[in-house]
């Protein structure tokens, strides 16, 4: 038998995955495996102009054992079909399958609510929220942590949070954080300025937590932003090596899921509502690329506000419509306005009462605010 297994579909040209899982599936038929092997969501790949299918033995659905490409007028199967058919029957006899389990979301309405976020979290129940998206508070920002915090206390502080977070969370679903390096500024003129890395000591504390690691994410500021910060200028005059500092002009946007032996696959094949999850597809144009170009925002309450653009991105290209969205640090309530306008519930959390009291006035101009609730000791 060939490397390469050929197919001459019908069709001169594909439009959807519809279409592509049809001629896989004939492919299958024909060549007599369809009774042994599964077929994973078509899909494009944009660099190569060709649609990729997984294969997945039937017993085992969690690692594909095989790829069909699907172009204009033929398949490509890549590997040896006898390999792949030894495989299946391997795979079959070897593993101990979990069984699919079925996906049910909670209908809980959208909520606000001032407290702390892990007070408030250690309270819900598990799999509320099918996605996470948030940016915690800097650790350089005054009042909330700076004055009162040492580093490795607010790491803790961290840690606890996102671990209710991890228990909220649906089976395989995403945690999307906004973090970046902080600036502590020299504090006379005989000390050093230190950056201190938060993204990287929190990629640590998510994988402890068991959030696999699945993307980073450049967030890029039109240039000008970050020249305020002054950082620089000491190289610029001097010119000597040793004191190069850029000018930072981006955020990092760390894509994680919570760690599970299912495929994405089985997060999108499952959806308890397959008529939300087809309306999620996101048609049209689409970030390709890991750099994203997003100008930052400001709000005269709030110093540290993520602009709406990038909430709305992260929650299209991450959730279904119908989904809830918990952001546990919430400041005005971005990602709340954002999951409204894409049909998402939202759940926020949010300790500070002036910003309570803003996202709670902001929120409410364009959507009605379903339930407030106070963390007990919040008021
Ligand atoms: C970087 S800001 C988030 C801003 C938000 N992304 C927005 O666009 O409005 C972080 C927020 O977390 C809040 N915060 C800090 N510690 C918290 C905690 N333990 N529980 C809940 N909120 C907290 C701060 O008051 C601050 O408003």
């Amino acid at each position: 038998m060939n490397q390469s297994t050929l197919f001459d579909s019908q069709e001169s040209s594909i439009k959807n995955a519809t279409e592509v899982r049809k001629i896989a599936e004939t492919w299958l038929g024909k060549n007599k495996i369809e009774k042994t092997i599964n077929l994973g969501l078509p899909e494009y790949d944009d660099r190569w102009n060709y649609w990729r299918v997984a294969l997945l033995a039937q017993q085992n659905e969690r690692e594909p054992i095989g790829e069909l490409r699907v172009d204009e007028d033929k398949v490509i199967c890549t590997g040896n079909l006898e390999m792949i058919a030894e495989r299946c029957k391997i795979t079959h006899s070897s593993v101990k399958r979990r069984k699919s389990p079925s996906i049910t979301f909670r209908p809980i309405e959208s909520r606000v609510l001032l407290g702390d976020a892990k007070d408030v979290l250690t309270d819900y129940p598990p799999d509320t929220t099918q996605l996470i998206f948030t940016s915690p508070p800097y650790f350089n920002a005054k009042p909330e942590c700076h004055e009162s915090l040492g580093y490795s206390d607010y790491l803790n502080m961290l840690r606890d949070i996102f671990t209710e977070c991890h228990r909220v969370l649906s089976e395989g679903r995403f945690l999307v954080v906004n973090t970046s390096p902080v600036l502590i500024r020299r504090p006379h003129r005989q000390a050093a300025s230190r950056r201190i890395p938060i993204t990287y000591d929190l990629h640590q504390i998510l994988n402890d937590i068991d959030f696999e690691f699945v993307d980073d994410i450049i967030w890029e500021k039109p240039e000008g932003a970050g020249w305020h910060l002054g950082r620089g200028r000491r190289f610029a005059a001097d010119r000597q090596p040793l004191q190069y500092k850029p000018v930072t002009v981006t955020e990092n946007i760390t894509v994680y899921r919570k760690r599970t032996d299912m495929l994405i696959d089985w997060n999108i094949r499952n959806h308890p509502d397959q008529q939300a999850a087809d309306l999620s597809r996101i048609e049209g144009k689409y970030e390709r690329t890991n750099i994203w170009k997003i100008a930052p925002a400001n709000h005269p309450e709030h110093p540290a506000v993520f602009p709406v653009a990038l909430a709305e991105r992260v929650i299209r290209y991450y959730s279904f419509r119908g989904d809830m969205v918990l952001d546990p640090f919430a400041g005005i309530g971005t990602t709340g306005r954002a999951a409204t306008k894409l049909n998402r519930r939202y759940m926020l959390i949010e300790k500070s009462k002036a910003y309570f009291k803003t996202l709670c006035s902001d929120l409410a101009e364009n959507n009605p605010i379903k339930s407030y609730e106070f963390a007990a000791g919040a008021l």
